[in-house]
């Protein structure tokens, strides 16, 4: 029998690769969907072919727990998120209803699903749980490079609903004995990222420059620093995360840094154009509350999971500039699907 897994948050970045990941290993893999007429839902069912779609939203715990009725999964992970960074600011409760909230609902719906009770816990054969823990956690952080046990200093509402939704997972799986556990994932990229992040609206600003669409590519703080790696690598440290004998939270990102600016200069360099020229400092761009530098420590990951990303920083800005340059070059819409093809 094929293992059974439900992934929330399989319209966006990671949710795409994650699916083909697993199909590829076999799996019957189902996603979650929301809303009556999500936009996103047509791409997934052209790009993803043998994904089975199930309704439900995170806001909804009825909805949940018949997802995993109907589902009856194996393993589930928690993608679903609302994931930009300045937007909960903007809508700071939602965000905390659907990015901390959310992870307390889907692991009641596989409670509440496979019977667990304090007195009665968790046998062979239980459902396990992945949640989609981020280095936003850390914030302003307390040490460099960041580990398992690095503690948390949260800098937006969305570092403090991913903190909430981490020590969760950690707490059903200590009440419980639930095999939850967290991926704490630095930034992780790939051509298929929302236009809304910066590695995107870089490739995407480049490829319009270059190709006569536009004049100039308005950022805010070209001076943070990130650990940014290749989406697809990063899936496979979930899977591997739920195949290990036990439950435990892993730190995965490359363990190298590069500020904003060091990205726009690679990204405009990867098409023959001098970043300087086009780049326009737009300070209304800037957080309340900027974290400053992130940089992974993953030996955890390295040592025990026998996991290692295979794209460089520089492979990978080039590899988007190129897919945008391509895209935009043959008409296609950001917004829409040609960047998953
Ligand atoms: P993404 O592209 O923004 O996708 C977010 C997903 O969440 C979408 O499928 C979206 O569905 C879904 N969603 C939003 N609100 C929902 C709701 N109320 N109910 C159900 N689903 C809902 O994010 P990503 O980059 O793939 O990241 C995946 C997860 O990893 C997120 O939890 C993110 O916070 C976390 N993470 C990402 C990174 C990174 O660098 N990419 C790093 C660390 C952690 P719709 O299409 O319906 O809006
Ligand atoms: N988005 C954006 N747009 N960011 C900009 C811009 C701009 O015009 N100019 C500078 N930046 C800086 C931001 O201030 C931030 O320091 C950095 O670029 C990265 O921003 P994002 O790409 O929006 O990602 P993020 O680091 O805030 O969050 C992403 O990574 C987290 C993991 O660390 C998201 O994917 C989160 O969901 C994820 O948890």
């Amino acid at each position: 029998m094929a293992r059974r897994a439900l992934i929330t948050g399989i319209t966006g970045q990671d949710g795409s690769y994650l699916a083909e990941h697993l199909l590829s290993e076999g799996y019957e893999v189902w996603g979650l969907v929301r809303g009556q007429a999500n936009p996103r839902v047509p791409r997934v069912r052209r790009l993803l072919q043998d994904v089975r779609l199930v309704r439900g939203d995170l806001l909804d715990q009825g909805s949940l727990i018949s997802a995993v009725e109907k589902v009856q999964p194996d393993e589930v992970y928690n993608l679903g998120a609302i994931s930009f960074v300045p937007m909960s600011w903007e809508q700071a409760e939602l965000t905390a209803e659907v990015t901390g909230m959310g992870v307390l609902r889907v692991l009641e719906a596989i409670r509440v699903c496979s019977g667990i009770t304090a007195s009665r816990g968790s046998s062979a054969g239980q459902i396990r749980f992945y949640q989609a823990s981020s280095s936003e956690m850390f914030g302003q952080v307390r040490e460099t490079p960041q580990t398992e046990r690095t503690p948390f200093h949260p800098r937006s509402p969305y570092g403090v609903a991913k903190a909430y939704g981490h020590f969760l997972t950690q707490n059903y799986r200590e009440s419980y004995g639930m095999f939850a556990v967290s991926g704490i994932l630095f930034n992780h990229e790939s051509p298929r990222r929302g236009a809304e992040f910066v590695t995107r609206k870089v490739s995407l600003g480049v490829a319009r420059i270059k190709l006569g669409m536009a004049a100039e590519l308005r950022l805010g703080n070209l001076e943070a620093r990130r650990d940014w790696g290749f989406a697809g690598d990063f899936v496979r440290a979930m899977h591997m995360m739920l195949s290990a004998a036990g439950p435990e939270d892993y730190v995965i990102g490359t363990g190298r840094t590069h500020s904003v600016r060091e990205l726009v200069e690679a990204a405009f360099a990867a098409a023959d154009l001098d970043w300087e020229r086009y780049v326009v400092c737009d300070a209304s761009l800037h957080r309340p509350a900027e974290v400053d530098l992130l940089c992974a420590d993953p030996k955890k990951a390295r040592t025990q999971l026998g996991w290692e990303p295979t794209v460089s920083f520089e492979e990978l800005v080039a590899m988007m500039v190129e897919a945008d340059l391509r895209l935009l070059a043959d008409g296609g819409d950001p917004e829409q699907d040609s960047s998953w093809a």
